[in-house]
Formats: structure tokens, sequence, C-alpha cells
């Protein structure tokens, strides 16, 4: 069977970031089964303004062509201020009218040091956008640097066990998620 593929958002753009090694731990784990690709563009992207033509700025149109190649996504993300960070909300705002969440199987994981303000914040803007089976797809994971390795390994077995039921539910749904612009 052909890997489905998944772009992954860290909501981090720190050089030394949890999310950032949480993500590269789940692709390193379900690389026989998913190709990930990871969007590296967040601190690039110019703020959102309704008024420009997003067609002729380059780092959005590479944005949404990610998010478009994509069977399904992957957001990692801290909470900032008990918010979704700047730039993670930012990215999301440009997708807002073009609708690429729309119907696409999307997973969130919050992993920060408490994280339940910006993961309850984030989730309502997925339901907002329609992202798919968003409420089945998600996992906050508190004192997260505790709990991922410098080496980019998830060090708690609860958490593993916590992302390894996640991804089988985001892999079964992709499977059963047929190419019908309507799924
Ligand atoms: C400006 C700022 C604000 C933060 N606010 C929160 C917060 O409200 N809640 C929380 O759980 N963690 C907060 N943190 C801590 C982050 O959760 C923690 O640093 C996390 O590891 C960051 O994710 P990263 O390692 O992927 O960059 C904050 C960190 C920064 C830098």
């Amino acid at each position: 069977m052909m890997k489905k593929n998944i772009t992954t958002i860290c909501g981090s753009t720190r050089q030394n970031s949890t999310n950032h090694k949480l993500l590269k731990a789940i692709g390193d784990f379900f690389t026989d089964d998913l190709q990930f690709n990871m969007y590296e563009g967040l601190g690039s992207l110019p703020h959102f303004n309704p008024d420009s033509n997003e067609k002729t700025i380059a780092e959005v149109i590479q944005f949404k062509q990610l998010l478009n190649a994509a069977d399904g996504i992957i957001i990692c993300t801290p909470e900032y201020a008990h918010g979704v960070p700047g730039a993670l909300k930012n990215a999301i705002d440009w997708t807002v009218s073009s609708c690429e969440f729309s119907h696409k199987p999307t997973a969130l994981i919050t992993a920060s040091t408490d994280g339940r303000y910006g993961h309850a914040a984030l989730l309502e803007t997925l339901r907002v956008i329609e992202a798919k089976e968003i409420d089945q797809l998600q996992l906050l994971i508190p004192f997260a640097q505790t709990k991922v390795s410098k080496e980019a390994k998830i060090s708690d077995e609860r958490t593993l066990l916590e992302i390894q039921k996640l991804m089988s539910d985001l892999i079964k749904l992709l499977n059963e998620t047929a190419v019908f612009p309507e799924n």
C-alpha cells in the first residue's frame, strides 16, 4: 500500500524545541507507515492580512501546497501565555478562506508545561475550520520537557502509549478516507 503523506507543523520556532523533537520522534517511529514532511516555514510567513493577494506571496503558496499535498496533518505545539503561539495562529489564519484543513484528517498534540488553555483554544479553531475528527485526534502532554529526551526519543512510557494510540487512530482514519473531494 502507498504510504500516506503527513505534513507536520511545529508551533514552536525555537531551535531546541521539545515539540520539534516530539515530531521527529513520531516521524522516526512511524516511518514504515507514513511519509512525513515537516513544514519549516512558520517563522517566515508574513502576518495574515485579508487584503493581501496571497497568490503572489511565495511563502504562503509553499505552505498551502504542503497542506494540499498532505493526506493528513499533525500539529504539535506548546502553549504561550495561556494561548496559541502567535506564529502558529498566523499560519492557520492564512488557511481560513481557502479551507486547506477542511475535511482533512488532523491531529493536535499540545506538548507544554501545562498547555490546557492553548490546547482548548486551538481545538476550537480547528473545529471551526472543519479539521476532520479533531475531537478524537487530540492529545495534551503536560510537563512535556520531562517526557522527550535530548536525542528526540519519547522517554515516558505513558506518553509513548498515548502517542501510539493517537497515531493508530490517525492511520485508521487515513486508510478509511477515500480520495474524493467530499471526504
Ligand atoms: C513566552 C512563553 C510563554 C509561555 N507560557 C506558557 C503557558 O502559558 N503555559 C505553558 O504550559 N507553558 C508556557 N511556556 C513554557 C513552554 O510550555 C515550554 O517552554 C515549552 O517547552 C515550549 O515548547 P518548545 O520546547 O517546543 O519550544 C511558555 C514559554 C514561553 C517562552
